[in-house]
């Protein structure tokens, strides 16, 4: 048997055996966030595909929402000899324990997707343009305003995640001029109507908005903080509304909030990640738009890189993230805005999705 296939052939093995399988076998470990969410099984899914022709053993762990339990992951991992680390961290500063861990064992330390922060433990990120998809987000809801006072309500992600500050401010660096020149009103920050006048705003000021307005990457508290703030507010900041909805997950509840509000008559919501349901909810009208990040790309470009980093080379860089101690080398992957227009070609056409998945298409 040749040596390639005897190294798919573990793959299989450990991606259905998991911790039976032989511990020597395991080259690269990947750790992911949780099972809980949409977005994480997609990475999961498209990491055993990708795998099968990847030559080398892998196995893929879930860490649950819960940094101690990610921390055994890294640890079950490098005591099974892996060579290399793929981890998207549960809590970015949380995370940086695990990946001095790993460096310490000799391990590259890919962090996949979220930046791990205030560690120099990380050699490469591979991510996703996340200033891009906020930018994607302000764009598209600066599209469908008209005149002034138009009514806007900020949602951003988990502040224990990088990205979610990377998000805000591309959707803040479009909207903030909107919002001096008053075509928006803030209706659910005073921490960022307070900034009205400030594109580029410091880490603490993205700190203090973001402390508002999280939905902390979860349906529920997205959903009853929408409630919250309408109840807040009076049928003049209702009308017709524009919501920055930081996920899709977060951004379906949200909409559903809206939709019953009788004094919300239209509302525009943003999303990302192209989950099946709300690629559903766009046929539907019930979501504006999401933003494919296509994540085939990203486990591609993850395992380029660690069979760079196997074979003793270096990863491609466009660029550097400083992750508070350092700049990590990256190589961001552009995102795609879809709404009902493109939907067709930018999902179903792209074999993102098939469309038996969807009704209404
Ligand atoms: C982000 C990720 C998004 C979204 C969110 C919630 O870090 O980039 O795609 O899934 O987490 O899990």
């Amino acid at each position: 048997m040749k040596i390639s296939s005897l190294l798919t052939a573990s793959v299989f093995a450990l991606l259905t055996l998991g911790s039976a399988a032989l511990a020597a076998d395991v080259q690269v470990g990947i750790v992911l966030p949780t099972k809980d969410e949409p977005r994480w099984i997609q990475d999961q899914t498209r990491f055993e595909d990708a795998l099968k022709t990847a030559g080398f053993s892998a196995e893929v762990l879930f860490s649950q929402g819960d940094s101690a339990r990610e921390k055994t992951n890294v640890e079950t991992l490098i005591s099974k000899g892996i060579k290399v680390l793929v981890i998207c961290p549960q809590d970015a500063t949380a995370a940086a324990a695990a990946a001095d861990a790993a460096k310490a064992a000799g391990v590259k330390v890919i962090s996949y997707d979220r930046l791990i922060r205030d560690t120099a433990a990380i050699d490469y990120y591979v991510t996703f343009d996340s200033v891009q998809v906020g930018a994607a987000w302000g764009d598209y809801l600066i599209s469908k305003a008209e005149g002034k006072g138009n009514n806007l309500y900020f949602y951003a992600g988990a502040a224990s995640d990088n990205n979610a500050f990377l998000f805000f401010q591309g959707a803040w660096q479009e909207l903030q001029p909107k919002i001096a020149d008053g075509t928006f009103i803030v209706r659910n920050s005073d921490k960022a109507a307070s900034f009205a006048d400030k594109r580029d705003l410091t880490r603490d000021e993205q700190s203090q908005i973001i402390g508002q307005i999280t939905t902390n990457w979860d349906s529920n508290v997205a959903r009853s903080k929408a409630e919250a703030n309408l109840t807040a507010v009076g049928p003049e900041a209702k009308g017709t509304v524009f919501i920055v909805g930081p996920n899709d997950g977060g951004s379906r509840a949200m909409a559903d909030a809206f939709a019953v509000d009788k004094d919300v008559k239209t509302y525009y919501i943003t999303g990302q990640d192209a989950e099946i349901a709300s690629i559903q909810y766009i046929i539907d009208g019930k979501q504006s738009m999401t933003v494919l990040k296509d994540v085939r790309t990203l486990v591609n470009d993850a395992i380029a890189a660690a069979i760079s980093f196997i074979d003793g080379k270096t990863p491609d860089k466009t660029m550097v993230y400083n992750n508070g101690a350092v700049d990590v080398p990256a190589k961001p992957t552009p995102i795609v805005t879809v709404t009902k227009e493109n939907l067709k070609s930018a999902i179903i056409d792209s074999g993102y999705w098939s469309a038996d998945k969807f009704t209404g298409l």
